[in-house]
């Protein structure tokens, strides 16, 4: 029924299809960046956590009985690390920005969004229909240029900025001027700390301590478990009131059920060790970075190492090459980003011999095209 389609996407290159990790290739591909994705005493650690409850699965929404004490528990911690008055937890980060997106922006607000959001906020918008502009990519002259235009033209009830920490695919980091713009319009800011959370900064809490910003009732922080934090699942934090709003509010807080205990049993044993270990971490991703600087002469913010490729044939190419020599790295193509790139996680955990090995391979690469 939709061969043809297939066919196009084939032609164009775009066509995908899930695969089963080869175990024997190294992990450069996934954004499991501490290795906690492995770390079988933290495992072990989790399942003694979820033990101590009589049962193991959320079995509801959390707003008719799935609130499980672990959520609590983990919300409770989430937030005091992170300086918020509260914190909610949901199912994935792909739900916390649809939560977010989708009830925030009321009748009379405006969205301003920043053209390389993640897919799930971008799903949102048709939703929203009038109620949104992207701008130009962590561009602080365009988003003001914007709001000042449209505050003249509409003068929204709210204005809200949606932005993401380090950018998935190009690695780049939020400017910090958006923080202060933010404030100067009274917007609301949220920022999606899927990649920057368990990374950046001195305690590992991603770009508002990286920037040393004094939490406002204004900000809204998503963070993701998927990731760093070696599990499933995500985190909103925010005030108390814009934390209740979505619990009112959210369409995938309200109708989805509650969170797995497993994953959050997990998110919170691996925050624990973050927080724990984080000098031995930094050391670890300081080294990576380092490398990469050495070889490459690329400046990295977190651990994610983009390779611009000529086009979608030339990734799955050079995927293909790294391949050969053990090395899995992701091939992403149009559509998902505008220039297709190999994305290469210098993950914690994979020995430096190897990550030295693989860049001065990409370096040399025949089909290179840095
Ligand atoms: C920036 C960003 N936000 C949100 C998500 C969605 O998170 P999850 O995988 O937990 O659904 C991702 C996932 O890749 C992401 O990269």
């Amino acid at each position: 029924m939709y061969q043809k389609e297939l066919e196009a996407l084939k032609k164009a290159g775009r066509f995908r299809q899930r695969e089963i990790c080869d175990d024997s290739l190294i992990d450069l591909a996934s954004n499991d960046y501490l290795g906690l994705a492995h770390n079988k005493e933290q495992f072990q650690k989790a399942v003694k956590l979820i033990e101590q409850y009589d049962y193991f699965a959320p079995k509801s929404s959390m707003l008719v009985g799935g609130y499980h004490p672990l959520h609590q528990i983990f919300e409770n911690e989430i937030s005091i690390l992170n300086g918020f008055e509260s914190a909610i937890t949901v199912g994935s980060g792909f739900l916390a920005n649809m939560a977010l997106l989708e009830s925030l922006v009321r009748k009379g607000d405006f969205l301003l969004i920043d053209e390389e959001y993640h897919a799930s906020g971008m799903v949102t918008l048709p939703n929203l229909s009038s109620r949104y502009e992207k701008f130009a990519h962590n561009d602080i002259v365009d988003l003001r240029a914007k709001i000042i235009d449209i505050i003249e033209k509409l003068k929204p009830k709210r204005l809200i900025i949606a932005i993401e920490g380090i950018y998935s695919m190009s690695g780049d980091i939020c400017a910090k001027e958006i923080f202060d713009i933010a404030d100067e319009f009274g917007a609301i800011l949220i920022v999606d700390e899927a990649h920057s959370c368990g990374v950046v900064s001195k305690k590992f809490l991603g770009v508002f301590e990286h920037y040393d910003i004094k939490i406002k009732p204004n900000h809204i922080k998503m963070g993701t478990l998927g990731k760093a934090y070696g599990s499933y699942g995500a985190y909103i934090l925010g005030s108390n009131h814009i934390i209740s709003f979505l619990e009112n509010r959210a369409k995938p807080i309200i109708y989805s059920t509650a969170p797995s205990l497993f994953d959050i049993a997990l998110g919170l044993v691996n925050m624990r060790y973050i927080q724990e270990n984080s000098e031995f971490l930094r050391a670890e991703i300081n080294a990576r970075q380092l490398l990469v600087k050495e070889i490459l002469g690329i400046e990295l913010g977190a651990l994610i190492l983009p390779i611009w490729q000529k086009n979608n044939v030339d990734a799955i190419k050079n995927r293909d090459f790294l391949k050969k020599s053990g090395f899995f790295v992701g091939a992403i193509r149009q559509p998902t980003v505008k220039e297709p790139i190999l994305r290469v996680i210098l993950r914690v955990g994979v020995s430096l011999e190897s990550i030295k090995d693989v860049i001065l391979k990409i370096k040399d690469s025949k089909y290179k095209s840095i």
